[in-house]
């Protein structure tokens, strides 16, 4: 029998690649040099499967041209904000994501960025390789302290949840606005308290984070006058999607000294940076390393691969992800 024909858009893990190729017709990208929109066009109109990432749109027009045969986009990578939903579904085609294997990956980034916002670790590591530290003092680079204070977390979902638990370690206070409430026994866990309100949590953290899907509906969540609700010492952490904050409003926010500080793993218009944000010190810059650990990218492909056999052997495949889902 025919192996089905998968476009992979990017360079995956050797490990990944290697046993592509040995279950699919596989069409690697060696290179890693994104694709165009019309070459994507181009080549998803003659293949059984796509295999993108977060770094390219699969919007109505890309899935316009894909060929009769193409009925799986098993995306590498949770979020699938880049990919239209609604499109994919009408043309029949499913989609799959790869959920569970990042969340410990990205929750421990997003701890990091939470410790290195409020005590200034990025600015500290800039001063040493600037030369330009002159020795210990008393009241130098003086940071915030982590422990007792009260962090807010915008969707408490697996990877909100992974984040509150590292937080307790630290003797952070948990918070959460999400759409459901989560279980009582959880909830006890965490020693969390729900925020039926966003706008009425918002006024009372020292430190929120993002932690929800980027979707019509949180698309700016952190609006300019959600931001004017956050204290003057309010620290954010993204390290979901940069959209659900209005960028420019957070550089103003910063700038004037609204907000103490961000940690950002995410942007609007990736891989751009908001230029107002580039000149601030109290922002920690990181280029979207939520899920990069080597393991981790190694388990996004083995789900990857699983939900692309399943679909090909007639099985409902794990992973899918249907419009409502978000
Ligand atoms: C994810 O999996 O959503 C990561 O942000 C990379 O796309």
């Amino acid at each position: 029998m025919a192996k089905p024909t998968v476009l992979v858009t990017r360079k995956l893990p050797e490990a990944v690649e290697t046993r592509m190729m040995e279950l699919f017709d596989a069409r690697l990208n060696l290179d890693d040099v994104p694709m165009g929109r019309a070459e994507l066009k181009a080549a998803i109109a003659t293949v059984d499967a796509l295999v993108p990432t977060v770094t390219d749109t699969i919007d109505a027009d890309i899935i316009s041209a894909a060929g009769p045969k193409l009925k799986i986009i098993a995306n590498f990578g949770v979020g699938v904000n880049h990919i239209d939903l609604a499109a994919a579904t009408a043309k029949g085609i499913t989609v799959t994501n790869t959920p569970d294997v990042l969340t410990e990956d990205t929750a421990d980034l997003a701890m990091a960025l939470v410790l290195m916002a409020p005590r200034r670790l990025s600015e500290g590591e800039r001063l040493v390789r600037d030369g330009k530290w002159t020795g210990w003092a008393p009241t130098q680079h003086l940071g915030y302290r982590i422990n007792g204070k009260r962090l807010g977390i915008i969707g408490m979902g697996r990877i909100g949840v992974a984040l509150a638990r590292r937080a307790r370690g630290f003797g952070v206070a948990v918070h959460y606005h999400n759409r459901q409430r989560i279980a009582d026994a959880l909830e006890t866990e965490l020693e969390a308290t729900y925020w039926q309100s966003l706008d009425q949590m918002l006024a009372h953290m020292d430190i929120l984070s993002i932690n929800c899907p980027l979707t019509a509906e949180t698309k700016h969540l952190l609006s300019e006058a959600r931001l004017k609700r956050l204290p003057k010492h309010c620290f954010i952490i993204n390290t979901s999607r940069g959209g659900i904050i209005d960028e420019a409003a957070l550089a103003k926010a910063l700038r004037n000294g609204d907000i103490a500080g961000a940690g950002l793993d995410v942007y609007e218009g990736e891989p751009k940076v908001n230029e107002e944000l580039l000149k601030l010190d109290n922002v920690v810059l990181l280029p979207h390393l939520g899920s990069a650990t080597l393991e981790g990218r190694i388990a996004m492909g083995e789900k990857v691969i699983v939900n692309l056999r399943t679909h090909a052997d007639g099985h409902k495949p794990p992973d899918r992800v249907l419009p409502s889902d978000f």
